[in-house]
C-alpha cells in the first residue's frame, strides 16, 4: 500500500465513521498487522479479532471507493414541501387504474422501515443492513468495492453458486477454487493456504447451493479469525435450516458479510429484494456505491408486507420441510437412486446410478418437468437438483423421474 493510499484511506474512513483521525490511523496499523502476507502459513496465523469494520475497509476497500462521494440529491436535505427537485412527472403515472402509491415519485434511497423490520427479525441494527435488488446486487457490489480488477483474487468453494464466478469474471477478478470435501464440508486449512496478499474475499454458501448443506459455524469462525479480508456467508436458504443464521458472528468478526434474500423462504423471487448484513462501515460503503434508488417502491411495499407476516412464512417453511423429507424418502426408496443428500434447504440433490443428464433432458422434454442437472460440478457426478414444491408438483416430478429412467434404460437396452 502506498503512503498516498494510506492517507486517502485515513481521511475517508474518518469521514465515514466520524472517528478521530488518530484512532483511524491506529486501526489501519492494526489492519496491516492482520493483513495476509504472501506466505500462506503466516496468513493463516493472522487474526481479525482485534480489527474493526473501519480497519477492514481501510485495508481492503479499493482506494477509489474510499474517496467516492456518494450521489446526493435535494431530497437528502428536504423530504416534504412542493417537491420540484427531481424531474419527476407530477401528473402521475400512465396506468389503466388509479395509482395509490405515488409512483410518480422516486422511492426512498434509505428503505428505513424495511431495515427496521428486518433488524428485529434478524436481531441486528438497521445500520448494519444493506437493501439490494436481490442478493445478486450485493454479490456484484462486494467485488466492485473490495476487488481491484486484474489484481485481486477471491476464494470460492465449489460446488457453489454460479454468480460468484460470473461477477468475478465481469469485474476481471481471478478465482481460486478450493473445492469442498466429498462430504461437502469446507476444507479450512486448504482455504487458508490459498490466501495470498491479493486475496480480498472468501465466498462461503450456507446452506450450499447445490449441496443443500450448512457449513459448520466453527469453520466460519476459524476462517474469519485467520483471514482479515472479507468473508461472505451467503445464507440465501437459511430459513429452511434448523441451525439458523450465523448473523450473531458479526459481533465478533467485523469482516463477515452475511447475505440473505426474500427470494427463497419468503417466496418473493419476483420482487428482487436481498440484504447484506455486516459491520456498519462495510454497509456504509455499499450504500455509497449503490444506485440511489435501487429498490423500487412496489418491491419495497411487498417486502415490508412479507416481513410483517412472519407467521405465514413459518407455516410455509414447515410445509416445505415436511414435503422435502417426504420426497427424500421417496427418492431413497428407488433402486436407481444412489444417494440423496441430507438437505437444510428447499431443494434436494440426488445421485442417479447413471445417465443423469439424459434423464434430466427427458424429464424436461417429455414430461415438462424442469429440474437442474448438476453432474458436471465437482463431487456431484450423476447428480440432479430438484426444488421441493407443492405436494402435487412433487408427485408429478417423481412420476416424471420414474418415466424418464425407464425410458432411458429401455432405449439403452434396445
Ligand atoms: C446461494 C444463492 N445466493 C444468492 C442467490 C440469489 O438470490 P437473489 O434472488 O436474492 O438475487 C441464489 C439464487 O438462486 C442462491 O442460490
Amino acid at each position: 500500500m502506498t503512503s498516498d493510499h494510506t492517507q486517502i484511506q485515513t481521511f475517508c474512513i474518518g469521514a465515514l465513521t466520524g472517528l478521530t483521525l488518530s484512532y483511524v490511523y491506529n486501526q489501519i496499523k492494526a489492519s496491516k498487522k492482520s493483513r495476509p502476507s504472501s506466505s500462506p502459513s503466516s496468513s493463516s496465523n493472522s487474526s481479525s479479532k482485534s480489527s474493526s469494520g473501519a480497519s477492514v475497509c481501510a485495508a481492503y476497500a479499493r482506494p477509489n471507493i474510499l474517496t467516492l462521494q456518494p450521489y446526493r440529491c435535494a431530497r437528502d436535505d428536504y423530504e416534504t414541501g412542493l417537491l420540484l427537485d427531481a424531474n419527476e412527472n407530477t401528473l402521475g403515472p400512465s396506468l389503466s387504474s388509479p395509482d395509490t402509491q405515488e409512483l410518480e415519485r422516486y422511492p426512498s434511497p434509505y428503505q428505513i422501515p424495511l431495515k427496521q423490520k428486518l433488524s428485529k427479525i434478524r436481531n441486528v441494527k438497521p445500520e448494519n443492513i444493506f437493501v439490494g435488488v436481490g442478493s445478486d446486487e450485493a454479490i456484484d457490489m462486494l467485488y466492485r468495492i473490495f476487488c481491484i480488477p486484474s489484481v485481486s483474487n477471491v476464494i470460492t468453494t465449489p460446488p457453489t453458486y454460479g454468480m460468484y464466478k460470473v461477477s468475478a469474471v465481469t469485474n476481471d477478478v481471478q478465482i481460486k477454487p478450493v473445492p469442498l470435501s466429498p462430504s461437502y464440508d469446507l476444507r479450512v486449512p486448504e482455504m487458508l493456504e490459498a490466501v495470498d496478499e491479493n486475496t480480498r474475499i472468501i465466498w462461503i454458501c450456507s446452506p450450499g447451493n447445490p449441496t443443500s448443506k450448512c457449513v459448520k459455524s466453527s469453520d466460519v469462525r476459524k476462517i474469519a479469525s485467520s483471514f482479515s479480508g472479507i468473508v461472505v456467508l451467503d445464507e440465501a436458504y437459511i430459513d429452511f435450516a434448523e441451525s439458523g443464521s450465523l448473523c450473531h458472528l458479526l459481533e465478533t468478526y467485523p469482516n463477515i458479510v452475511v447475505l440473505q434474500t426474500l427470494s427463497k423462504a419468503f417466496g418473493l423471487a419476483g420482487i428482487r429484494c436481498g440484504f447484506a448484513i455486516s459491520s456498519k462501515e462495510i454497509i456504509e460503503l455499499m450504500n455509497r456505491v449503490k444506485a440511489p434508488y435501487n429498490l423500487n417502491k412496489l418491491s419495497s411495499a411487498v417486502a415490508l408486507d412479507a416481513l410483517n407476516n412472519y407467521s405465514t412464512l413459518q407455516k410455509n417453511i414447515k410445509l416445505l420441510i415436511k414435503e422435502r423429507e417426504r420426497v427424500k424418502s421417496s427418492l431413497e426408496s428407488r433402486p436407481y437412486v444412489v444417494r440423496v443428500q441430507q438437505s437444510d434447504s428447499n431443494f434436494l440433490l440426488f445421485e442417479l446410478k447413471r445417465n443423469a443428464k439424459l434423464i434430466y433432458q427427458v424429464m424436461a422434454d417429455e414430461y415438462s418437468v424442469v429440474t437442474r442437472y448438476r453432474g458436471a460440478e465437482v463431487h456431484c457426478g450423476e447428480c440432479v437438483r430438484v426444488t421441493v414444491g407443492k405436494e402435487e408438483e412433487n408427485e408429478e416430478f417423481l412420476k416424471a423421474l420414474d418415466g424418464a429412467w425407464e425410458r432411458v434404460e429401455g432405449e439403452k437396452s434396445l
